[in-house]
């Protein structure tokens, strides 16, 4: 297992940003399908299952990130807005999910047809009302910033800088 240092992200990390980031390709997919025929929609439990599954490792890599720091790779300060805007919004979309999710009082959340996250037995409408606002909105600005991220580390790795060497490939 490598650690983070000042040139390449350790095990952990990479394991973390590509998991993930395949987690929220297939939100994307999930949420374009039924945005092009709702019969789609029926995606919504494995939406619900995987969204869970990215709050989870969300904390955990917010507290991996917060733990090395200061052996990390440290780009300017627009790639560091870049990259805290992105930690906020992975963590804010699914949060405001959840709290919708219990306020709605739809019973308790299965993820992955486990029972696990209890609802409220009444509906609470500044949850339900907060998620409706919020939600989808913020959901689709993470697909948009995420989409310009990986432009802009593919533009990074064209013009030479080799950036993406820092989360794949071998650590010099
Ligand atoms: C973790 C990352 C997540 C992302 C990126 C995400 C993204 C999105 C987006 C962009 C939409 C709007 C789709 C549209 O315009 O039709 C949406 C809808 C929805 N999501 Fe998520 N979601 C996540 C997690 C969750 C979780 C954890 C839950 C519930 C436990 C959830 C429940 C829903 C529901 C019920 C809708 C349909 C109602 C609405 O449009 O707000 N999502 N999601
Ligand atoms: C093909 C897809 C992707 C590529 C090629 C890619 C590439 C990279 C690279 C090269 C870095 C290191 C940048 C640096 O140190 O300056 C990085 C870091 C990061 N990426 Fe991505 N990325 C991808 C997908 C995503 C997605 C989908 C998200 C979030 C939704 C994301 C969020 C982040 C964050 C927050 C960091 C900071 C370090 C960390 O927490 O892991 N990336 N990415």
């Amino acid at each position: 297992m490598q650690p983070d240092t000042a040139t390449a992200y350790g095990t952990v990390s990479r394991i973390l940003h590509w998991l993930m980031a395949a987690g929220f390709a297939y939100m994307l997919f999930t949420v374009a399908a039924w945005s092009y025929d709702e019969d789609y929609f029926s995606l919504i439990d494995n939406h619900k299952s995987v969204g869970f599954l990215l709050l989870v490792l969300i904390v955990l890599r917010l507290l991996w990130a917060a733990l090395n720091f200061s052996r990390r790779p440290h780009g300017n300060l627009l790639v560091k807005l870049g990259h805290l805007a992105l930690y906020a919004l992975m963590l804010a979309v699914p949060v405001v999910a959840m709290i919708r999710q219990y306020g709605s009082a739809r019973g308790t959340l299965e993820v992955f047809g486990v029972p696990l996250v209890p609802g409220a037995a009444e509906k609470i409408e500044w949850m339900t009302q907060l998620g409706g606002q919020w939600h989808g909105d913020l959901g689709w600005i993470l697909f948009v910033l995420a989409a310009g991220h990986i432009v802009m580390a593919v533009v990074h790795q064209l013009k030479g800088e080799k950036i993406i060497n820092r989360m794949a490939g071998p650590r010099r």
